[in-house]
């Protein structure tokens, strides 16, 4: 049934309003459905509870980055999901841009601009032209949408100018989490809430080994 036809069957207009937040909330669910975190995920809750607490969720900042560091394989990216998963619904919109290393590489960063947007607006064929328009783009579209945006396995300055240049760019109570390998990089950009992603302690990298070799913790 559509929207429409749902209006229509509505005897008033307070009715109309309601179906029409429902649809609305509706909407925004469908769009958050969860990533896959790990296969055997161990330990990842007290890296979700650490970066939570820097993002400072519930607060009226502007906008509050979380940088994630850490070598290569440790973490970064799962750590990341797991938190998206938890607090997607807080926000209007969301954006999780994957591998922006190769995808910059590969693509460019106007591309990676247009994914943003697109996510974030759920508007198809977006087209920014240049990296510079697509700065002028997002700051133009976004700065009232409260969102959540991960900016994953980031390596160079320039591609958070591109993609989350300055705090003014997004609405209120946008949280932005960046995983990267390079810890100067955040603080070049200003970042100063981070969190490193240690390696496992024994007892947890023993289990992780365990539950991947015999398939069952208590082996
Ligand atoms: N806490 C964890 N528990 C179980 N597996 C994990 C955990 N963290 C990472 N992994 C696994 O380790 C691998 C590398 O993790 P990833 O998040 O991609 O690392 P990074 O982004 O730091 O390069 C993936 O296969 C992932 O599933
Ligand atoms: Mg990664």
């Amino acid at each position: 049934m559509t929207l429409f036809q749902l209006t229509c069957m509505c005897r008033s207009e307070s009715e109309y309003k309601f179906i029409g937040k429902i649809v609305e909330e509706v909407s925004i669910r469908i769009r958050c459905i969860p990533f896959h975190v790990a296969n055997y995920p161990v330990g990842v809750e007290s890296r979700i509870l650490e970066v939570t607490s820097l993002l400072g969720l519930g607060s009226d900042e502007r906008t509050n980055t979380v940088g994630i560091y850490g070598i290569g394989g440790i973490g970064k990216s799962t750590t990341a999901r797991a938190v998206h998963n938890l607090i997607v619904d807080q926000f209007e919109s969301v954006c999780f841009l994957a591998g922006i290393r190769e995808r910059a590489i590969n693509h460019g960063l106007a591309h990676l601009q247009e994914t943003l947007l697109s996510e974030i607006l759920g508007e198809k064929d977006i087209k920014v032209g240049d990296v510079y328009r697509g700065i002028s783009i997002i700051k133009r579209r976004l700065q009232r949408k409260k969102v959540l945006l991960i900016l994953d396995d980031v390596d160079k300055v320039e591609h958070l100018r591109a993609l989350a240049g300055g705090h003014d760019w997004f609405g209120l109570g946008t949280k932005i989490i960046i995983t990267t390998r390079d810890k100067h990089l955040l603080a070049t950009h200003g970042i100063v809430k981070v969190y490193k992603v240690k390696e496992l302690k024994n007892e947890k990298a023993f289990e992780l080994f365990s539950l991947h070799a015999f398939k069952n913790k208590k082996n």
